[in-house]
Formats: structure tokens, C-alpha cells, sequence
């Protein structure tokens, strides 16, 4: 595959602004999230995209200059990390690896289907169970630990958890609380619920622009390397687990129209964040608050199949 940095002047560059455009006529036809009330502030109408080089150089158009929370975005790396801190058998001896098919915050198979594991780590029920898997002692240690690794990936000290996001979701959280009681009942969480959960809001509510998310979409995308630092930051063997999670789950249940579409490896956030990647070229950050009845970007999920389609991305 061709690995030339992005050349500004190049034709497709040049091309973004008006694929971008017509996108962005779809913010219309979404919907702001709105079940965690803080959420519904965001811009209706806003659409960015920043897509990074292996050089760090970068294309962006629209509205990336704007900060978002990562919502489910962060699972990625929490699996990660978790990973990293447990190894693969304690891991999935607790989460499975396969898609559901249903809604992100569906408790329906884990009373249908024994064990009663969840399905996969990007559920939130999965997710759930992995922040409880994150090393440290104590959730202040547990979410510190996760803010400093997802700081290490975007390289950017900066970083922080939205407070009022985070509040908000904490005071709205009955069915993730109502997840997490019935994962403990089962056995397969264990420590407090209350500890866990807020692992689990905290990482959900750190806030980033479209760069943030290309440079740690960039570390992916060069099997946990970043390529501009040369410094190794995660195993290849977990990148590659993480990259799979996020082609068959990655989008929830639009996983496989997003894969025959767009055809790469990516993670949409309810506050309308999406984090994909070109192997071994490009990460790329997109922001689109306005969801698709699946919960994903409207606008960002159909700039994607743009750039995906003109410039010949798909894997598959
Ligand atoms: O637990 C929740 O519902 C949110 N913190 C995250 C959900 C989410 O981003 C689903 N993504 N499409």
C-alpha cells in the first residue's frame, strides 16, 4: 500500500472541503444525543474531520477545532489498556469477542445466552467489565491511570474529563447502573458498583478534538507504534485485537453495512465522535453530533463512505 505523506495540493485534499459539504447537508436529518442531558448542548449542524500522516502533517476541514467527549471511543483503549494489564485469558474469560446485533446498552443476551458474559468489550455492559479489569488501586488510581495512557496515545498532556458531562451521565445512568448490579449478581463483575461505573463515566467523558482522536487512531493504525515518536506504546498482538473488535462491533449494529460501505476499522461515540483509521497511512478523527437512529454519526458516517469510495480505502 501507498504511504506517501499527505501532500496538501494533492487533488483529494483539495476535494475535502466540498465531500465535507455535501455531508454535512445530512446534520439536518440526525438527532443530538440526548439521554445523558449534558450531551445535548452539541452543534446540530457541526461536521470536522482531521485526517494525520505517518509525518504528523494533516488535512482537516469543517469543524474540527471543536472538543467533544469520547463516549464509547474510549472503549477501545480501555480494552487496551486492560489488556495490557491482564493479558488476553483473564480478559475474555470475563467478555466475549463476538457482535450482538443489538443496541449498544442492551442487557438482552446476557440473561438469554450463559455464561452470561457480555458479548464484547464495546457494549457497554463489556465495557463496563473492562474498566473494572483496569489496574490500580481504587477508581481515583483506576481513571487516572486510563487519563494518562489515552494523554500518552494522543500525545497531548492536555487532555482532561469533562466535568458536566461526566456529572451528567452519573445522574442518568439507570440502565448502565442496572447493567452493572445484574453483571455483579453473575459473578463477572466484581469490587463496587459505584467504583466501577465511575471508571467507567470518567473515561467515557474525556474530552477531545478530531486531532486527538487522528493521533491515537495513528498509533492503530501502525499496530501500536506512533509513527511521527517512533515510540512503541502498545502490543501489535492487542492492536490487532482491538483493530478486529472494531471492524465486527465498532459501529454497533450498523458494524456491517459500515464495514461493506466504508470498509475499515472504526469507533463511534454518542457525542458523535468517530475514530478510524487507513492501516499503516492515515488515523483520522471525525465529529458530527448529529446521530443516525443507530447512534452514529450521520453526517460523519456518510463523509466516510466518500472518502472511502474516491479514494479506494476499503480493506475488503
Ligand atoms: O454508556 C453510555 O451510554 C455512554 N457513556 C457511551 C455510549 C456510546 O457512546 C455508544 N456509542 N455509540
Amino acid at each position: 500500500m501507498d504511504s506517501t505523506p499527505i501532500n496538501e495540493n494533492d487533488q483529494w485534499s483539495q476535494k475535502l472541503p466540498e465531500w465535507l459539504a455535501a455531508s454535512k447537508a445530512l446534520c439536518s436529518e440526525g438527532t443530538v444525543a440526548s439521554y445523558i442531558p449534558e450531551l445535548s448542548k452539541a452543534p446540530q449542524s457541526a461536521l470536522g474531520i482531521h485526517i494525520m500522516d505517518q509525518k504528523g502533517g494533516g488535512i482537516t476541514a469543517g469543524d474540527c477545532g471543536l472538543s467533544f467527549t469520547m463516549q464509547s471511543i474510549s472503549k477501545v483503549f480501555t480494552l487496551l489498556l486492560a489488556l495490557m494489564d491482564n493479558g488476553e485469558k483473564i480478559v475474555f474469560d470475563k467478555v466475549g469477542m463476538e457482535p450482538t446485533g443489538d443496541n449498544f446498552n442492551s442487557m438482552l443476551k446476557l440473561e438469554l445466552v450463559q455464561p452470561g458474559i457480555p458479548f464484547n468489550p464495546l457494549i457497554n455492559a463489556g465495557a463496563i467489565v473492562i474498566s473494572s479489569l483496569i489496574g490500580g488501586n481504587g477508581p481515583e488510581e483506576k481513571a487516572e491511570r486510563t487519563l494518562q495512557f489515552f494523554r500518552k496515545l494522543a500525545h497531548n498532556d492536555k487532555l482532561q474529563v469533562d466535568l458536566d458531562v461526566y456529572r451528567s451521565e452519573a445522574e442518568s445512568a439507570d440502565l448502565n447502573r442496572s447493567m452493572a448490579y445484574f453483571l455483579r449478581d453473575n459473578g463477572v463483575l466484581t469490587g463496587k458498583v459505584n467504583d466501577v461505573l465511575d471508571v467507567y463515566f470518567r473515561h467515557c467523558s474525556i474530552q477531545v478534538r478530531c486531532e486527538d482522536l487522528a493521533r491515537m487512531a495513528l498509533v492503530l493504525a501502525f499496530d501500536g507504534r506512533d509513527p511521527i515518536t517512533g515510540i512503541r506504546h502498545i502490543p501489535r498482538r492487542y492492536v490487532q485485537i482491538a483493530k478486529t473488535f472494531m471492524v465486527t462491533c465498532g459501529m454497533y449494529n450498523a458494524s456491517g453495512e459500515f464495514a461493506i460501505d466504508v470498509g475499515l476499522p472504526a469507533k463511534s461515540g454518542v457525542a458523535g465522535g468517530i475514530l478510524t483509521l487507513v492501516p499503516g497511512r492515515y488515523g483520522i478523527g471525525v465529529y458530527g453530533p448529529a446521530l443516525n437512529p443507530k447512534g452514529n454519526s450521520i453526517a460523519g458516517v456518510h463523509l466516510l463512505e466518500t472518502l472511502s469510495k474516491e479514494l479506494d480505502w476499503s480493506l475488503f
